[in-house]
């Protein structure tokens, strides 16, 4: 049986820091899943590190529930928690709702969608439907981009109030845990001491109790952005480039395939083939 929404809460209680990374394909998020990750989660940033869009505003629905499937399929520990993408639940409601409804279809246990205070009252509504959501503040990578870029949140005395108040309304409206995005240390822990639900950071210090990466990020197989908050485990995008080098070089010198890696006729059937075609 997989980790259950009351299993997450319960972690924070029990003094138990929650992992979670980002996953959008089979074969990796097998692994995530395999090494006990407790949360994966299928965020929109797969726009970026796995379509190649600038950012995440281009993200649809349709690709995140394929997503979403794909990681479904692969999962049997962690919790599944999917992005909703922007514009599938600002403009109303019945959007949120529906939308949210899409992604648990495909197999998620919960959706996260960013936003404070403003959000409050879509999420009491996915709440109330039954779908469980996660929250995500700070750096929002679906609005505050557009007008700030990356920069971190709650730096200055007010800038760390109207966080608070965020986490707070949010925890009210009824989420199972907050995202902190690029939150200063200080006021990540203040919101994660105040709040019952637990806090979920990235590049927001280890005051929270959780922490989220991007796959590709910790794997180093993204180069575009290097944010100072991503620890690097790997160095792949070296290791695969060099490999599919050697594996470019063996094809063109003829070193691949060898006899291990091809099938043989039966003697008998090839030389009455070669009789029967004269070869
Ligand atoms: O889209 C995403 O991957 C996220 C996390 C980085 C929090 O929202």
């Amino acid at each position: 049986m997989h980790k259950s929404i009351q299993d997450i809460i319960d972690m924070k209680k029990n003094e138990k820091k929650i992992s979670v990374i980002t996953s959008y394909d089979y074969t990796l998020a097998t692994l995530c899943d395999r090494a006990e990750v407790d949360v994966l989660l299928v965020g929109d940033s797969a726009g970026m590190v796995m379509l190649g869009y600038e950012n995440t505003i281009p993200v649809t629905m349709d690709q995140m529930c394929m997503f979403t499937e794909a990681v479904s399929r692969a999962r049997q520990n962690s919790l599944l928690v999917a992005d909703l993408p922007f514009m599938s639940y600002q403009v109303n409601i019945d959007d949120a709702i529906k939308n949210s409804g899409k992604l648990i279809k495909a197999g998620a246990d919960a959706v996260k969608l960013e936003g404070g205070s403003t959000m409050a009252e879509t999420i009491s509504a996915i709440v109330d439907v039954g779908i469980p959501v996660m929250g995500h503040i700070g750096l929002q990578p679906q609005t505050t981009m557009l007008y700030q870029g990356y920069k971190v949140q709650g730096k200055t005395k007010n800038s760390a109030l109207k966080l608070i108040d965020d986490a707070k309304e949010l925890e009210e409206a009824g989420v199972f845990s907050i995202a902190l995005e690029m939150i200063s240390h200080e006021v990540a822990e203040i919101i994660s001491e105040t709040i019952n639900v637990p806090t979920i950071g990235i590049g927001s210090g280890v005051g929270c109790d959780g922490q989220v990466l991007v796959i590709q990020d910790l794997l180093g197989m993204y180069d575009k952005i290097k944010p100072k908050f991503v620890k690097r485990y790997m160095n792949l995008s070296e290791d695969i480039t060099r490999t599919i080098e050697n594996y470019n070089k063996d094809i063109k010198s003829g070193m691949f395939p060898a006899p291990e890696h091809w099938f043989s006729m039966d003697p008998k059937e090839l030389e009455n083939l070669r009789e029967e075609i004269g070869k």
